[in-house]
């Protein structure tokens, strides 16, 4: 007998241990525009008499782009991704409600400017065609410039790609590599030695091999545009000799950018799945990319053409306080 751990390993086939969030639409206030099916990144979502439904079976993964990107304010998404069993066991706390827990804090009124931020600043998916302006696109790298990194080591460097043209290229390259990565991930859905592969590298990659994750990468396989119909992109390389964690200051350094951008009145995503260019010695040698440097994430920038910024459901967190020679956690 399998342990539970390993027999709930590969999700796909196993249904009854996870759910997703219950999706409701106001069909008074829905237009049917279908910008929440646009903004989706795991294709959840149809058109069906002209107002959209949940495809059962997807793994919708909570993140709420399509309520933030709903200019009619016409869906509502009640509860979480939730997994009840087994390795991939969900273990924040999901409250009904989800929203941010604000303390009072005394002598200060409200939200301050940069939580403002913080907590509606979304990811945006729909892009208007205004190109970004080169001198903007270096202000947000300055922000990247200076943000903290272990031992002041900077591991970072950027590409720009403010071209539509070259980044349809960079997209066609890419294709291949989540074509095959979920071609093969899904195969396990009927072919039983593909699953227990899939189950043993779970455990290794888990990172890789999350359903959610395989799920939005099929998601943009072509013609869907992996770039979101941005016109410009900055991918994030890190020095691989950086000291200690070079990815994570990679992280902190983009999140300066992203909130930089946002103050500048632009619109940013991250784009994890450009990773892909480190499988592609080609594609690699055409960008200059050679040791010591890999790409760590991306970042595609511009215009909204649909506002999407506000505050959308979030687990909350476990928390253990220790203070006064005690200790006691909050949450779950
Ligand atoms: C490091 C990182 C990589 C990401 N990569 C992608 C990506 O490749 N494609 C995408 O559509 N969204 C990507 N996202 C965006 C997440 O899906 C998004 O941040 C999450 O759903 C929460 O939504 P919010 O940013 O609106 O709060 C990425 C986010 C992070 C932090
Ligand atoms: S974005 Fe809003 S208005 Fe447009 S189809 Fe979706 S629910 Fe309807
Ligand atoms: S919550 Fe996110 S993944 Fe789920 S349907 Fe909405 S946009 Fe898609």
């Amino acid at each position: 007998m399998p342990s539970e751990k390993m027999k709930y390993s590969y999700l796909p086939v196993h249904p009854e241990v996870w759910s997703v969030p219950r999706f409701l639409v106001d069909e008074e206030k829905c237009t049917g525009c279908g910008n929440c099916l646009v903004a989706c990144p795991c294709d959840c979502l149809e058109l069906v008499d002209g107002k959209p439904r949940y495809i059962q079976g997807m793994a919708c993964m909570a993140c709420s782009a399509c309520v933030a990107h709903c200019e009619r304010d016409a869906i509502e998404m009640q509860g979480f991704y939730k997994v009840d069993r087994g390795f991939w066991k969900t273990v924040n706390f999901q409250p009904d409600d989800g929203y941010p827990m604000i303390p009072q804090v005394e002598g200060i009124e409200g939200l301050t400017p940069v939580e403002e931020v913080i907590y509606k600043r979304r990811s945006n998916r729909i892009f208007s065609k205004k190109p970004v302006p080169d001198e903007l696109v270096r202000r947000v790298i300055e922000a990247g410039r200076f943000a903290p990194s272990h031992g002041n080591c900077q591991p970072w460097a950027f590409i720009v790609i403010n071209d539509r043209e070259e980044m349809d290229r960079l997209a066609k390259a890419m294709d291949p590599v989540y074509r095959n990565l979920t071609g093969f991930f899904f195969s396990g859905k009927t072919n039983k030695i593909t699953r227990g592969i899939i189950s043993v590298l779970s455990h290794l990659r888990p990172n890789m091999f999350d359903h959610r994750a395989m799920t939005g990468g099929k998601a943009i396989l072509q013609p869907k545009d992996v770039f979101v119909g941005a016109p410009c992109l900055i991918i994030l390389l890190a020095d691989t000799r950086g000291i200690n964690m070079p990815e994570l200051d990679i992280g902190i350094c983009g999140t300066n950018m992203i909130l930089a951008a946002h103050s500048l009145g632009l619109v940013t995503c991250w784009l994890g799945f450009v990773i892909a260019i480190n499988f592609l010695p080609k594609l690699k040698k055409e960008l200059g990319i050679e040791w010591p440097y890999k790409v760590v994430s991306g970042i595609v920038l511009g215009y909204p053409r649909v506002n999407a910024d506000s505050m959308v459901k979030r687990d909350l967190p476990r928390i253990t306080w220790i203070k006064g020679g005690k200790k006691w956690t909050e949450m779950p």
